[in-house]
């Protein structure tokens, strides 16, 4: 537990807020809110957080918990506790470690990792970082071919679930990202950067480590036939014409040997479309509201979707997950698991492998200290009755 660096221990590092601020003062503007912003008015990312604040525990008091079994099954594979690391795309922007920091740390602790099709470190090295479940997160980029080549050589590296991002048809409208020049900055466009250029001046450990790892990488794992790894200039007209449908889902089931889930489902018809397209699982997301601005809180929705998959398939649901005690409150209103997004980047941001194990450690310890609380002494205990819904709800 003490083995962090001291920057990353208590007091300076308590709560993932801490590391939110830690990872604001190491990137560039840009960067920082790449990753900490959402679309448009932002409506839908502040309503993922408020959903959680508004849902109050009944606890049951003077209950001996002295263990808590935190153990849960996803996908046919055994978490240690019920939260695993979402993908993120372009990790290695955040971090030069990115996406394989995020494996380990993911498997150090007993869970799984999904790795973004827009990763900069390749699907192999990704896997080698890992000694427990990797799994792979599907965008059409480079169409049909492209993604049938990444998905035979995922299976074959040893990714063995496939999540299907069904909320991007295009690009979500990231103000903050035009504002600081992120198209600018991801085209390479060293030209284009000048304007924005004084928020990197005052971040040159970031800078210097950014240049070390070579700049921009193209997508390693994104191979286009006759033409090569996808740049990321490239990437947002390739997520225009790219669109998933669930007729494309068959196609998938044919390609794909494992399970597929469907990630960004936000409504119980959804739901029963992702059973008839094969799915074996629902992550309900409104890609922690980067996407459609003005989608309900995921947990808002989430008992509808958990009564239309009527346990058919399994539920999972991610957006807006800062601390441990919020994974309990999405478990009591029937998620199997969570994904956490950005409370694990921001440890990346912060301080790479150290930060990321850093963030995982805090959501588990709360995670636990809340079950003993609550008088629960076990994840598949966990119901509606242990948490009050506002009036309104
Ligand atoms: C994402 N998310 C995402 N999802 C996906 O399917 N593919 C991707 O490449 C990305 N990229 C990405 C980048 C960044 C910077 C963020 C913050 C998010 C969405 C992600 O997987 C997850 O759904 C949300 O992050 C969950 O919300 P929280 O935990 O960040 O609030």
């Amino acid at each position: 537990m003490n083995s962090w660096p001291r920057s990353l221990r208590a007091p300076h590092v308590v709560n993932i807020e801490d590391l939110r601020q830690m990872a604001q003062r190491r990137l560039p503007r840009a960067v920082f809110d790449y990753l900490d912003g959402g679309a448009e008015t932002e409506r839908s990312l502040r309503e993922n957080n408020r959903a959680f604040e508004a849902l109050a525990f009944r606890p049951r008091s003077a209950v001996a918990v002295p263990q808590c079994d935190l153990r849960v099954k996803v996908l046919g594979a055994e978490l240690a506790f019920p939260a695993i690391l979402a993908p993120i795309g372009y990790s290695r922007l955040i971090h030069p470690q990115g996406e394989v920091a995020a494996s380990r740390a993911a498997s150090g602790a007993g869970t799984a990792y999904i790795l973004s099709t827009i990763s900069g470190h390749k699907m192999e090295d990704v896997r080698a970082a890992s000694t427990g479940p990797v799994w792979y997160q599907l965008y059409l980029l480079g169409g049909r071919a492209a993604a049938e080549e990444s998905l035979a050589r995922a299976w074959k590296a040893g990714f063995t679930a496939l999540f299907v991002t069904i909320d991007t048809g295009v690009a979500g409208m990231r103000e903050r990202d035009i504002r600081n020049g992120v198209g600018q900055l991801m085209a390479g466009n060293w030209l284009g950067i000048i304007p924005y250029a004084p928020q990197f001046f005052t971040r040159p450990e970031w800078v210097a480590a950014y240049f070390m790892d070579g700049g921009l990488h193209a997508l390693p794992n994104v191979v286009i036939p006759g033409k090569g790894p996808m740049t990321l200039l490239d990437v947002a007209a390739a997520l225009a014409e790219s669109v998933v449908t669930w007729q494309d889902f068959r196609w998938l089931r044919e390609v794909w040997p494992g399970p597929i889930v469907a990630k960004g489902v936000m409504t119980g018809e959804d739901a029963r479309r992702a059973i008839d397209a094969g799915a074996a699982g629902v992550v309900v997301s409104n890609h922690g509201g980067r996407q459609l601005d003005g989608v309900s809180a995921t947990l808002r929705v989430l008992p509808e979707i958990v009564k239309a998959a009527n346990g058919q398939i399994e539920v999972l649901m991610d957006g807006g997950i800062r601390r441990g005690g919020d994974i309990i409150k999405a478990i009591c209103m029937g998620a199997r698991a969570v994904l956490v997004g950005r409370a694990y980047a921001y440890g990346m941001a912060a301080a790479g492998y150290p930060g990321v194990t850093r963030a995982v450690a805090i959501l588990r310890a709360d995670l636990e200290r809340t079950m003993k609380l609550l008088g629960c002494a076990s994840i598949g205990e966990l119901d509606e009755s242990y948490v009050q819904l506002p009036r309104d709800w």
